[in-house]
């Protein structure tokens, strides 16, 4: 990949059943939009690029084009997410063939990275999540791995043993970066659970009266050390969200401004600067459509959540579940209600009648429903 966009016919076989990667996903693949210096999401991660270079002079390897299209081995089963994972489920995850995927972590690097001798790198790119519509969620979104590994004569000169040196720096290492991108806020740490890390850790931060998470984190499980050369070691990764941080630092209201090319939006922020803050150019009326409809047993969110954006594409905002009930006969309805709006003019009623005919239609066809 590496920048270069790629079509579906590359890498799906015709009428492939194993793949779920609609066409409005591969029109992304390639983007990278955490490439571009004067893009939130690049500005952000230069600068935390740069604070780990300024704390770990030299140390740090930085990968920021790996391809996103990863094995099922990688994504998964080189950091130890159980089989029976929801993860793993077509329902949450993009499959380009019963091997392949979207890979919907960079956790997925690790295991490559560290059998190709890899102790210390970031690795930056775009993931992908099957999931549901609204403000803050997208199908693609960044994130950024950090990862570091340890040798005894490095605890043992702390006087330390290996987990707990690795959670110290781990702990010190974040707090230090929370700071640098958010000021003096306050931090405090959660118990988390991850497959890959144990212990594991949240990051929270108190901003305008709220804990906000910002990361995971963890002491890396020895398994995946061992099985992947690096044998009586320790490590700390973390992960963190590149557009959920970018959200906050620079007042960003919907996750789908990262993918504008409005030059209202994209001329707003400048290399290098992480203070700028979003001033909206206008807020469009949003539009509100219904559907309801008696659901089949295969039924989920995310498959109608596709369907409204192979048709409504961006100006989708959110879907939203108001109403359900199951009738005598154990038939159970779902209304949906669906916003539209585009964040750069006003739609048209004829549009949006038009798509939501379109929704009825390919929900009917598509997801086995009845309509109501
Ligand atoms: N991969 C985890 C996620 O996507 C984040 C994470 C990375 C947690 C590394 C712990 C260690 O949620």
């Amino acid at each position: 990949v590496g920048g270069v966009t790629i079509s579906r016919d590359e890498v799906v076989k015709e009428e492939d059943p194993t793949n779920n990667v609609p066409d409005t996903i591969f029109s992304k693949i390639g983007m990278q939009l955490h490439k571009r210096p004067d893009h939130p999401l690049g500005i952000l991660k230069n600068v935390i690029y740069n604070h780990f270079d300024e704390r770990y002079p030299g140390l740090f390897h930085k990968f920021d084009d790996l391809s996103p299209i990863v094995s099922i081995k990688e994504n998964f089963d080189d950091v130890l997410v159980p089989s029976d994972h929801v993860s793993r489920s077509y329902n949450d995850t993009y499959y380009i063939n019963s091997e392949t995927v979207l890979r919907c972590h960079t956790s997925a690097h690790q295991g490559q990275m560290l059998r190709d001798g890899y102790t210390h790198f970031l690795v930056s790119g775009d993931v992908y999540r099957r999931d549901a519509i609204d403000a803050t969620h997208y199908p693609i979104f960044h994130q950024m791995e950090g990862f570091r590994v340890f040798t005894p004569n490095e605890w043992e000169k702390a006087g330390l043993d290996g987990t707990t040196l690795a959670a110290n720096e781990l702990k010190e290492t974040l707090e230090g970066l929370a700071k640098r991108l958010f000021g003096n806020v306050e931090t405090r740490w959660t118990d988390s659970y991850f497959p890959f890390t144990d212990p594991s850790y949240e990051l929270e931060i108190f901003f305008k009266e709220k804990w906000l998470e910002v990361l995971g984190c963890g002491v890396t499980k020895q398994e995946i050390l061992t099985d992947n050369g690096q044998g009586g070691k320790t490590a700390w990764a973390f992960g963190l969200g590149l557009e959920r941080l970018a959200m906050v630092l620079f007042d960003i209201p919907d996750i789908r401004l990262f993918w504008s090319s409005d030059p209202r939006f994209t001329a707003q922020f400048t290399a290098g600067q992480l203070g700028i803050k979003f001033k909206p150019f206008s807020k469009f009326p949003p539009c509100y459509k219904d559907i309801s409809f008696w659901i089949s047993d295969a039924f989920t969110e995310n498959n109608l959540c596709e369907v409204v954006r192979g048709i409504a594409g961006d100006l989708v905002e959110e879907v939203s579940l108001i109403d359900k009930f199951t009738n005598k006969k154990g038939m159970t309805s779902h209304c949906y209600r669906i916003t539209y709006r585009s964040m750069e003019r006003s739609l048209t009623d004829d549009e949006i009648n038009f798509f939501q005919a379109n929704v009825r239609e390919e929900a009917q066809k598509k997801l086995n429903v009845i309509l109501r």
